[in-house]
């Protein structure tokens, strides 16, 4: 991992302390860096109606939009446990739509990393070039 890879993950670290997650008790934390260096930073939020919770990268995703961030370099997640935890399907389609190629870096508390692109991740994409 690079310094810049190692800070980010840091950050999604820090955030994770902040999910709230107390029906899968799975707190998961993200930090997405802009093109510009800015970062902005996620946890998920669940909900008693389950199906209403919200991924820690989308919540990062969404600050960093609404901030007025057009285009972006780099996400961290980090979560607690063996396996490394990738987006889920619907992150992977969010991070497509408004992050495009990103490289994703993931991280759990033992130390471990890897780093992806999101192409990778989700081949054969649907977007906008497709309408
Ligand atoms: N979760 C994330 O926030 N990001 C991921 O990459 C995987 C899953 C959350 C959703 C839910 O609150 C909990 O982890 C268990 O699925």
């Amino acid at each position: 991992m690079t310094a810049a890879q190692r800070r980010l993950i840091n950050q999604a670290r820090r955030a994770r302390a902040r999910a709230y997650a107390p029906y899968s008790g799975f707190a998961v934390g993200a930090a997405l860096v802009s093109k510009r260096g800015r970062i902005y930073t996620g946890a998920n939020v669940e909900n008693a109606s389950y199906g209403l919770t919200v991924c820690a990268e989308r919540v990062a995703a969404w600050k960093a939009v609404t901030a007025g961030e057009r285009g972006f370099k780099r996400i961290a997640v980090v979560a607690d446990s063996e396996r490394l935890t990738p987006p889920c399907g619907t992150c992977r389609q969010v991070l497509w739509e408004l992050c495009g190629d990103i490289e994703v870096v993931l991280a759990n508390l033992k130390g471990r990393s890897a780093a992806h692109r999101l192409r990778a991740l989700l081949p054969k994409p649907f977007d906008a070039s497709l309408l």
